[in-house]
């Protein structure tokens, strides 16, 4: 198994499916409904960040190599699993991908239940950013009027949740200044030769309702080809779909490449849409897992890591080869500087 850093848990569980004997894409899904029914995984399932109105919309893909079918659901609202919804558009459906509306409704075709995604802490993170917008004179219509006492921008947040610690408050003005774009992809390979995938996420904070990323796009969430190995993506969507980053590995996979170049040639794909500007590729993360037929694996990410309080703390990726789950270091592709 291996997956992005938010699945060590979700890479056990993944295994203890497999060394029961299941199926690996039942494997991959039980291991990210775990990350979807945690609260406190804020780009996943239940308690993902929202979309500009508050309303928490979620994509998810998968693909079973054994049959060689996929499918995915997108902007679905009210329902925590789509990791699984996504099997059942596979497994009970004549289509690959079903979206909005259609897919709740779908959903609830089947019986599964559904809720308020939002939880308290992904609200109060959507108030600090609607509170931090502001119009060509500094105001906002969702902060106190010009006749309040003057106030720190926190002030607002501790009024509306007064148990909430400082960390939590600096944590949402933290994700207000700076969209995360955070996503579970999972692949497995079993004994037998056997390989599956799916990605799951919230997708782009604050994003427009309807905003599709590239987690539900096949070819670019996620892509297996048990014959050849299967690849993943989290971070920013939009410059995956530009270059269908999870086909682009495998078939670079396919033509020889270990896991580890296959991955940095997808990222290279995405600096050259930049012109190599590193002003512009700075302002996003994206992250590749790839995983061949062989076992051979890999996480390569755009940057060396994040910059948090002066110091690079480097993207990691979780892996799962029987024992237990652990990190290891994403190669990547360009270095920011502390
Ligand atoms: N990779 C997740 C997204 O952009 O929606």
């Amino acid at each position: 198994m291996i997956s992005s850093a938010n699945g060590l848990k979700a890479c056990a569980r993944a295994m203890d499916v497999l060394k029961a004997g299941g199926d690996t894409l039942e494997a991959v899904v039980q291991g990210v409904t775990l990350v979807e029914d945690d609260p406190n995984d804020t780009s996943v399932g239940y308690g993902g960040l929202p979309n500009e109105e508050g309303i928490v919309e979620l994509d998810a893909s998968v693909m079973h190599g054994p049959t060689r079918r996929a499918g995915s659901v997108a902007s679905v609202r009210n329902i925590k699993n789509v990791a699984r919804l996504a099997k059942l558009v596979m497994e009970q459906t004549d289509h690959v991908m079903i979206a909005g509306e259609g897919a709740t409704r779908f959903a609830r075709a089947w019986g599964i239940p559904e809720m308020n995604l939002l939880t308290e802490r992904s609200r109060m993170a959507w108030m600090a950013w609607k509170q931090s917008q502001r119009d060509g004179e500094g105001r906002n219509n969702w902060t106190d009027g010009l006749d309040a006492p003057d106030a720190k921008p926190s002030a607002a947040l501790r009024q509306i949740w007064p148990e909430a610690s400082d960390e939590m408050i600096a944590w949402a003005f933290d994700v207000a200044r700076r969209p995360p774009t955070g996503t579970i992809n999972c692949l497995a390979l079993n004994a037998t030769g056997e390989m599956s995938g799916t990605t799951t996420t919230s997708g782009l904070a604050w994003k427009i309702p309807g905003r599709v990323g590239d987690s539900p796009i096949i070819g670019a969430g996620v892509y297996v080809d048990q014959e050849v190995g299967a690849a993943g993506s989290t971070g920013r969507g939009e410059e995956n779909i530009r270059i269908a980053g999870a086909h682009t590995i495998v078939e670079n996979m396919r033509h020889g490449m270990h896991p580890r170049e296959a991955a940095l040639d997808a990222l290279k794909r995405i600096a050259r849409n930049f012109h190599g500007d590193e002003k512009k590729l700075g302002s996003f993360d994206i992250n590749f897992y790839a995983l061949r037929k062989d076992g051979a694996y890999a996480g390569a990410s755009l940057w060396n890591g994040r910059v948090r309080r002066g110091s690079v703390s480097g993207f990691q990726f979780a892996v799962n080869d029987g024992a237990e789950s652990r990190l290891e270091k994403c190669v990547y592709l360009l270095e920011r500087k502390a």
